[in-house]
């Protein structure tokens, strides 16, 4: 498959000098940002045309007509996203087969829900929006929410080298840098205030909810599956689901990328793409982080959860 260069595909939008946000990194460099709805988004990605101009999206979202049978995956970016998407697509089509299309072309934020108009149900729909970003019908029509969460140690490493591959939202800094940035705002949205959110969510019991650890579909994935098979309502069976966590292990997704997924047909690049599929594992963060960065982590981590339940894992 030749790689390709995305083309953009929508009308660049026009960022007003008064909305711009300037930030310098310790090397001077200046990164434009700007805020929409609670969200700290680089003005590049308004600009470039290569996703919709977010703060149209975000109201066509909200007001997006779902179907009853609707699901949707929400996770903070460099949780596994990929991975869950995926599994349940098994278990939603029954079909052992890798779809040809990329979990991308599902993504909330950088599609218009129109576009989603000729993709066939279930419509498994994904986004790292928070939640209360989801489409209003989410709410009233209680459909299916997955929210996947992975360790924050994990999510900033990941992110870091995600990021410095990504054209829209280059990270062109140190590791220490983007970790000073991560504790702090994190991206887009901070982890810490996308997971307390979350969390607050569960607890209200307004939408459907049905929780997954990274850590927890890694070191156990057949009764991981199986939950989340149970809670989709897919009655799929032990021996089925045993083939799922097989074809989506981390060595089986990454070769799938590589050999079944249509990135020319859906308009994405193939080298990020595969920047997807890194390590997939658990304590990778033990080999960047310093152990000053470690205990500084700790400390905030300790401070800003100290009310949640969630229970995260950090070693393999
Ligand atoms: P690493 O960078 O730590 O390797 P997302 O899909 O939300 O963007 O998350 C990407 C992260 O999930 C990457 O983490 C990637 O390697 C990991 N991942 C993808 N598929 C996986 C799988 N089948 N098993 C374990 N980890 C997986």
């Amino acid at each position: 498959m030749a790689d390709i260069k995305p083309k953009p595909r929508y009308t660049p939008g026009v960022v007003k000098e008064e909305d711009i946000i300037r930030i310098k990194d310790n090397k001077g460099n200046v990164k434009e940002m700007m805020e929409v709805e609670g969200m700290v988004v680089p003005c590049g990605m308004i600009r470039s045309g290569h996703i919709p101009d977010i703060r149209e999206n975000v109201k066509k979202i909200r007001d997006m007509k779902c179907r009853d049978d609707d699901m949707f995956l929400c996770s903070f970016m460099r949780s596994g996203t990929h991975w869950v998407w995926e599994i349940t697509n098994m278990l939603t089509t029954g079909k052992l087969e890798y779809l040809t299309r990329p979990k991308e072309s599902a993504m909330m934020e950088i599609h218009y829900p129109e576009e989603f108009d000729e993709m066939p149900s279930r419509r498994i729909l994904n986004t790292h929006f928070p939640l209360r970003l989801l489409p209003t019908d989410v709410k009233e029509k209680k459909l299916k929410v997955i929210l996947l969460q992975r360790n924050p140690k994990d999510v900033t490493v990941s992110s870091y080298h995600f990021l410095q591959k990504s054209k829209q939202m280059l990270f062109k800094g140190s590791f220490e840098d983007f970790f000073m940035m991560f504790i702090k705002s994190g991206v887009m949205v901070s982890w810490f205030d996308y997971t307390l959110e979350a969390e607050k969510a569960v607890k209200d019991k307004e939408l459907d909810i049905h929780l997954v650890y990274y850590e927890e579909l890694k070191k156990n994935p057949v009764p991981t599956i199986k939950r989340l098979s149970d809670f989709l309502g897919t009655n799929c069976d032990d021996a089925y689901i045993t083939e799922v966590a097989k074809m989506c292990s981390f060595k089986g997704m990454k070769k799938a990328n590589e050999d079944v997924k249509d990135t020319e047909k859906y308009n994405f690049e193939k080298d990020i793409m595969k920047s997807h599929y890194r390590k997939g594992e658990i304590g990778d963060w033990k080999n960047m982080m310093t152990v000053a960065q470690n205990e500084q982590f700790d400390e905030l981590f300790a401070d800003k959860m100290k009310d949640s339940s969630f229970k995260f894992d950090f070693s393999k």
